[in-house]
């Protein structure tokens, strides 16, 4: 097998903010959902209705789509792939979740990277007029979208991660920026004498309590908030 030529690998390089905005757009219409929960092909014309999108934007969309893994497109019918259903949100390892919040909270302020450079002031701040978790807290609906990515990382991309992982002796974990706890939980849940700490923003701790109780994890983590700034 020859290997791709280095003009065609930093071609595809510096397309990458338009794939990831079309990863990003398709999963926001919901097409992976609409085709995984139809259990086989739909048309463009369909999925453009269910989804409210145009037509001819949406057709060509999907080829490009199509043309990294995500779909095939026979005529107008399009069948999901296996790469293209991680961002059905039902997928048991979705990655619906990680997509949305990276478009949204990241995708804008890393066209300042360059400041950073030239500063060494983070561009999140610089873009965004804050240091990024405090924009990022400051409206809990964008907190949770956050909070829910990571944990999206941790039950889908992370899987397994800690399988063969031996902690270290000592009681007690702390995971310090723990988010929802999700981390923790995979390296505590089986292990009935260690206890843990989820340290984090006040924003971000109602999630960790909620990711306890539903892991019946309440009486061995103990949620302390943070209340220093990124
Ligand atoms: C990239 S996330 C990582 C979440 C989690 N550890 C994981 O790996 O899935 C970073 C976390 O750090 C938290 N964080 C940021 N600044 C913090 C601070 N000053 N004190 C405590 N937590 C903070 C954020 O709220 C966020 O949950």
């Amino acid at each position: 097998m020859t290997s791709p030529r280095p003009t065609d690998v930093m071609m595809q390089m510096m397309g990458g903010f338009q794939v990831s905005q079309a990863v990003y757009v398709v999963a926001k219409l919901d097409v992976p959902t609409m085709l995984d929960e139809a259990g086989g092909p739909l048309t463009v014309s369909e999925l453009a209705h269910e989804s409210g999108a145009q037509i001819q934007p949406l057709r060509r969309l999907l080829r490009t789509l199509a043309s990294v893994g995500l779909f095939t497109l026979d005529g107008d019918r399009v069948t999901l792939e296996p790469i293209g259903a991680t961002l059905s949100r039902n997928a048991g390892d979705s990655l619906y979740g990680a997509a949305v919040m990276w478009m949204e909270t990241h995708y804008a302020s890393f066209s300042d990277l360059l400041h950073t450079l030239r500063t060494g002031e983070p561009a999140a701040t610089h873009h965004l007029g804050k240091p990024f978790f405090d924009w990022v807290n400051e409206n809990p609906d964008r907190s949770q979208q956050f909070s829910d990515a990571m944990a999206s990382f941790t039950s889908g991309l992370r899987t397994g991660m800690f399988d063969h992982y031996q902690l270290p002796d000592g009681e007690l974990i702390a995971d310090i920026g723990g988010a929802d706890g999700s981390v923790l939980v995979e390296l505590i849940k089986n292990l009935p004498d260690r206890r843990g700490i989820v340290f984090d923003l006040p924003p971000v701790l109602p999630a960790a309590r909620s990711t306890m109780s539903d892991q019946g994890l309440n009486g061995r983590v103990q949620i302390t908030r943070s209340t220093s700034h990124c």
